[in-house]
């Protein structure tokens, strides 16, 4: 199964993306298309956490999560996000800024159908960030939501889903010897990107 889907033919800079998760997973790098994802609540304290890409297209990238867990609040309230990938074997790093919006409810259906069971499951009981009184209580819970489920579909809980980050920017970063690391910046001015070279 492929780690993430790419729809439709994917134009610079997002395919520069897609080259460079690609080349770390042919390095053998662990789950290449790992990101670190930041955003910020209502007072504009952020908070940082990994989440994975599951579509890439010309329009953004794409992850799941709970739209109530703490990122998903967060989100919604304030849809500015900021995304980083680094990889220790290429040594390359790719930092994108962008606004997120909801994917529709027939992608959030048809992925979460594609998911295994047991992942099924577990977005089904647990939610997201909030105080658990105990971790086997939430075991027994996904195993009790599994024997009443026996044989039966699992329908998405209406607040697992997908943000798809729009980017405005990205920056591509190369290791270089001496610290004089090449620093690629595409913004988007207009519908068009423009790409500029950094300082490092
Ligand atoms: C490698 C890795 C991948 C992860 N992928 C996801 C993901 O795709 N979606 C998600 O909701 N959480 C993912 N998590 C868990 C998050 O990092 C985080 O713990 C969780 O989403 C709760 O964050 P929040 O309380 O800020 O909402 C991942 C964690 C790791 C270490």
């Amino acid at each position: 199964m492929k780690s993430y889907e790419v729809t439709g033919s994917l134009s610079e800079p997002i395919s520069r993306v897609h080259e460079w998760i690609q080349e770390a997973e042919t390095d053998s790098v662990a789950l290449p298309h790992a990101m670190n994802l930041s955003s910020v609540n209502s007072k504009g304290k952020p908070t940082s956490r990994m989440v994975l890409l599951k579509r890439i297209s010309s329009e953004g990238l794409v992850f799941f999560t709970d739209y109530e867990g703490n990122k998903g609040k967060q989100i919604l309230e304030f849809p500015f996000i900021a995304l980083t990938f680094w990889w220790a074997k290429t040594n390359k790093q790719i930092r994108i800024e962008g606004k997120c919006k909801m994917v529709s409810n027939e992608e959030n259906d048809e992925y979460f159908s594609s998911r295994p069971r047991g992942s099924q499951i577990s977005a089904s009981v647990s939610l997201q960030s909030q105080e658990l009184d105990s971790y086997e209580a939430l075991v027994e819970q996904s195993k009790s939501f599994e024997i009443e489920h026996l044989d039966k579909e699992i329908v998405r809980p209406k607040r697992w889903g997908g943000f798809m980050v729009v980017p405005e920017s990205i920056e591509f970063w190369i290791d270089q010897k001496n610290r004089l690391h090449k620093r690629e910046l595409y913004k988007k001015e207009n519908s068009e990107w423009k790409r500029v070279l950094l300082s490092p």
